[in-house]
């Protein structure tokens, strides 16, 4: 019989070593290396029967019909593209105490008042979510609690269970290897069982997950890569706002956010937020500028706030929240040469207010703006709001949409806004209800917004 041997694996990064590091040569993290047992290859491989299976012609593949499923919170619906898509597995990350189980336990609730729910709780103890629930006054017939940590013994639960929530899968653990619970090759493992069940079954998972302190989810990419849809639950633990937000969805678009807001009674979703991206202190100092920005469907107005401090020694610091380092780099870069804005010595703070991750590229001319701003000691007016996106010339180039962001800049309130020359043609019909500087360069745009 063959023998079992073990490998030493990086609970950070996943590399692997015959003998145990101290120092992981990959990621450079000390004392991350675990020993893992890597189980004896069964044997008669090669004499495995066929499985018979014959490629199939596109137009031949019968389509699966599935309804959604709602979950009862429409923001979490939104997110997740529409509803439940039935034997999908759904990841949720987030910081501690964010709230992921309570929003879990409100879902689980919700769909328990007509399927069979398992709701696994490996890190608290049944009381506890009972507990929960009597505080968020949720009670369902058909809401079963399980307090398991071991996949095998979760196993024979699962009969007759529509959804099956696992908080958290750092928690819980699979005989297959012996590892401690929240390894690199514990999450891989019980991820890819739970990946196995859910097609098997058609059961439809929801695992939370831990984050890094960096905010990314503990454990292997792996764990991303079998999930169907991965959410992340964000926001300021000292603030009552929390924002669900997707990174990767098979079923829907990555865009869509849903706010909530903690209260007494769990989470309720927010539906009017026009007014969460934006300070009261707007136009009073110099740095912040108004963007529209689209996320899902919605067009949002987010404010962009910004710092710049000389540097006090070494390198200059640039600590963007909310937007890409990479793409603040480059535009301090194209502002330096291109509009003679010296940046090299400066430290740069860059916020999106409430919280918010901006991807899109019509940020660009507002992170421009609002440095150009900082830098001068101007404030822009507080009724104007910009969008664009920023070329390494130095140009203005147009955006998706545009039409569609001043309509939302004119049910803001905004008097003014800055828009790409390109967009021009689209915005004209809103002539007469705001007015609209249209740019073709960085340089343009700077002189429309800062007149000195
Ligand atoms: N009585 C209460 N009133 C209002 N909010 C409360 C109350 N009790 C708890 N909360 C909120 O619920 C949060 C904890 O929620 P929850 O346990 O769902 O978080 P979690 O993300 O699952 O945390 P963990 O990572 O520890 O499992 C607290 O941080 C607090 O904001
Ligand atoms: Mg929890």
């Amino acid at each position: 019989m063959a023998k079992s041997t073990s490998q030493f694996i990086c609970n950070e990064c996943g590399a692997t070593s015959p003998k145990w590091l101290g120092r992981c040569p990959s990621c450079g993290k000390f004392n991350t290396m675990i020993e893992e047992t890597i189980a004896p290859a069964k044997s008669g491989i090669g004499l495995r029967a066929s499985s018979n299976k014959k490629p199939v012609p596109l137009s031949e593949v019968e389509r699966e019909k599935f309804e959604r499923k709602r979950s009862g919170l429409d923001e979490l619906d939104a997110v997740l593209g529409g509803g439940i898509v039935p034997g999908s597995l759904v990841l949720i990350g987030g910081d501690p105490g964010i709230g992921k189980s309570t929003l879990l336990t409100q879902v689980a609730s919700n769909l328990a008042q007509t399927e069979k729910v398992l709701y696994v709780c490996a890190e608290e103890s049944c009381s506890q979510v009972k507990l929960r629930c009597d505080r968020l006054g949720l009670n369902a017939a058909h809401f079963y609690l399980l307090n398991e940590t071991c996949l095998e013994d979760v196993e024979p639960s699962l009969a007759g269970a529509r959804y099956v929530i696992i908080d958290s899968v750092q928690a819980v653990y699979t005989d297959a290897l012996s590892s401690a619970a929240g390894s690199v090759g514990q999450i891989r493992e019980c991820a890819a069982k739970l990946m196995r069940i859910a097609k098997a079954q058609g059961i439809t998972f929801f695992i939370v997950g831990h984050v890094t302190k960096e905010g990314a989810l503990a454990g292997p990419k792996v764990l991303e890569h079998v999930m169907d849809t991965v959410l992340y639950f964000e926001g300021e633990r000292e603030d009552n706002f929390r924002l669900l937000r997707s990174v990767k969805n098979r079923f829907g678009s990555v865009q869509e956010i849903g706010v909530f807001e903690m209260t007494e009674k769990g989470l309720v979703g927010v539906k009017d937020y026009a007014g969460l991206f934006l300070s009261d202190k707007r136009g009073e100092a110099a740095g912040c500028v108004v963007t529209p920005s689209e996320t899902g469907n919605k067009i949002v107005m987010v404010e962009l706030q910004t710092l710049i401090a000389k540097t006090a020694f070494g390198l200059p610091r640039r600590m963007p929240l909310g937007i890409d380092m990479n793409k603040l780099i480059v535009l301090t870069a194209v502002l330096e040469k291109r509009c003679g804005i010296p940046l090299f010595n400066q430290d740069v703070y860059i916020n999106a207010m409430g919280g918010i991750k901006l991807t899109e590229p019509s940020i660009d001319l507002a992170v421009c703006l609002a440095l150009a701003s900082a830098f001068k000691g101007i404030p822009i007016d507080a009724q104007t709001a910009v969008f664009g996106e920023t070329g390494l010339t130095g140009e203005i180039r147009g955006v998706s949409n545009a039409d569609r962001r001043v309509n939302e800049c004119i049910k803001m309130g905004f008097k003014r806004v800055v828009i790409p020359y390109k967009n021009k043609p689209s915005c004209e019909k809103y002539k007469g209800q705001i007015e609209i500087v249209a740019v073709s360069s960085l340089w343009q745009a700077i002189k429309a917004v800062l007149p000195e």
